[in-house]
């Protein structure tokens, strides 16, 4: 089977019908948007694809780009605005054929020391770009979702190491606006989470994070979690204020960048992220607006050594590893083996170097800049909520909440545009979370003039 030779396709023909639909589909300008079938539709179109005989590589590869494909939406289209898309560069897509071909093992140094030295560079751009330490490090996981988890259970670890005899922590505080990763990392954790009131632009802030903290009794937080761009808003927490008030009761302090830390590249908004460097972990996804595909996720501590205490899994066949000095990235998430999912970032990062990462996060940010000017300025339409990275939320005014779903679906249908609505506050709203540089300001009226 590993020969191909018993397959009718051989290898070179497989490595040629790879090639010819990668270069295609790379090649599209835009990609078509593609839409959701039924169950009912695929199994009529695709049928079974699983057989005992096997399908054979053209006939397999067929169905991937003729139906399966085209039934998956392309989330790097430019009017791809919902929820946070994802838009890779050329360079970090193709790379992910070169991981997908090389078989690394990257969970240990032993194994995968190359890739492993290639994302910890990556990973020292991110920690240079948020004002860590030297010493900072940590790893590449799937997502958001398991960068969150992992801090925070390395955060629990840290507390219950260094708290008074006969003390638990068990609560983590963060505002109303965070992530739902972090209740359903409170959830696997079986942690209490204590929600803080937003200040009137929706940012946690230290004074409000006190008085929470000391009404249920600072020695029960083993955590706070701060957002550097929400998803919903884009909302940016006042870091410097709840840092402080995480040192005045030395309670790790988390930094969820997943989407927004990205903007840390960008000169004309970096002075919101202030009091970030004092962080004791942070995330950014650089699958959502550093250009990557998906998954990767990246999760770095101030120290490291309190994640290993954390998360090495200790087995009599992993002492080879576990007993080395080396730097192992499995031993800073939940998680044992893990791909080498940093590489296709570290390569266009390498590639096209950092400024040009600066470049493209700025133009986006233009784009918003556009989009909110767009809807002050038009009739009918108005913002809701302040700006400040690059999602923008608007009332499209007199609209239901089925207004709102019927030109979704609408877009949607045309192959014109993908949008989700939004709620906040019980209210139906258009949400446009724009990190493609692809995208234009043309993109953003266009879309507009559509919402009649
Ligand atoms: C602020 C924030 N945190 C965490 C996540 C979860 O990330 P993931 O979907 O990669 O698990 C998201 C996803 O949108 C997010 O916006």
């Amino acid at each position: 089977m590993h020969g191909f030779a018993d397959d009718n396709t051989s290898l070179a023909e497989l490595e040629r019908l790879v090639h010819d639909y990668t270069a295609e589909r790379m090649r599209f300008d835009p990609p078509p948007l593609d839409r959701a079938l039924t169950p009912a539709q695929l199994q009529e179109q695709a049928g079974q694809t699983i057989t005992a005989e096997g399908l054979g590589g053209r006939r397999a590869m067929d169905l991937f780009a003729e139906v399966l494909a085209p039934a998956c939406l392309s989330v790097d289209h430019p009017r791809y605005l919902s929820f946070i898309p994802c838009a890779p560069t050329e360079a970090a897509a193709l790379f992910d054929l070169v991981v997908g071909a090389s078989s690394i093992y990257a969970g240990s140094w032993l194994e995968g020391s190359g890739a492993v030295y290639a994302e910890n560079q990556a990973l020292r751009w991110i920690c240079d770009l948020v004002g860590l330490p030297e010493s900072a490090g940590g790893v590449f996981v799937p997502g958001g979702t398991i960068g969150n988890l992992s801090a925070l259970v390395a955060a629990r670890t840290e507390a219950r190491r260094t708290a008074a005899a006969g003390q638990r922590p068990f609560r983590v505080a963060t505002t109303r606006g965070a992530h739902s990763s972090i209740q359903s990392a409170c959830d696997v954790m079986d942690a209490e989470l204590s929600t803080v009131e937003p200040d009137e632009r929706g940012r946690l802030t230290g004074e409000r994070l006190r008085e929470v903290l000391l009404a249920h009794g600072p020695e029960t937080y083993f955590a706070v979690v701060a957002t550097a761009g929400t998803t919903n808003f884009g909302i940016i927490d006042d870091l410097a204020s709840v840092a402080e008030v995480c040192r005045e009761f030395g309670i790790w302090f988390h930094v969820d960048g997943a989407y927004g830390g990205a903007g840390l590249a960008a000169p004309s908004v970096r002075e919101l992220y202030a009091g970030i460097e004092q962080c004791d972990s942070f995330i950014v996804d650089p699958h959502k607006w550093l250009f990557a595909p998906f998954d990767c996720c990246a999760l770095v501590y101030r120290d490291p050594a309190a994640a290993r205490n954390a998360h090495t899994q200790r087995a009599g066949y992993l002492d080879v590893l576990t007993e080395a000095p080396d730097w192992n990235p499995t031993d800073y998430s939940v998680g044992l083996t893990r791909r080498a999912r940093g590489l296709p970032f570290w390569f266009s990062l390498a590639t096209h170097g950092t400024q040009a990462y600066t470049r493209a996060v700025e133009m986006t940010l233009e784009v918003a800049a556009f989009a909110e000017a767009e809807i002050a300025r038009r009739e009918g339409f108005e913002l809701v909520g302040e700006r400040f990275l690059s999602v923008v939320v608007f009332r499209r005014e007199g609209w239901s909440a089925q207004d709102y779903a019927a030109w979704s679906d609408r877009v949607l249908d045309e192959g014109f545009a993908f949008i989700v609505p939004t709620v906040h506050e019980g209210e139906t709203l258009a949400r446009f979370a724009i990190v493609n540089p692809q995208t234009t300001t043309e993109d953003i009226a266009a879309i507009l003039d559509s919402m009649v």
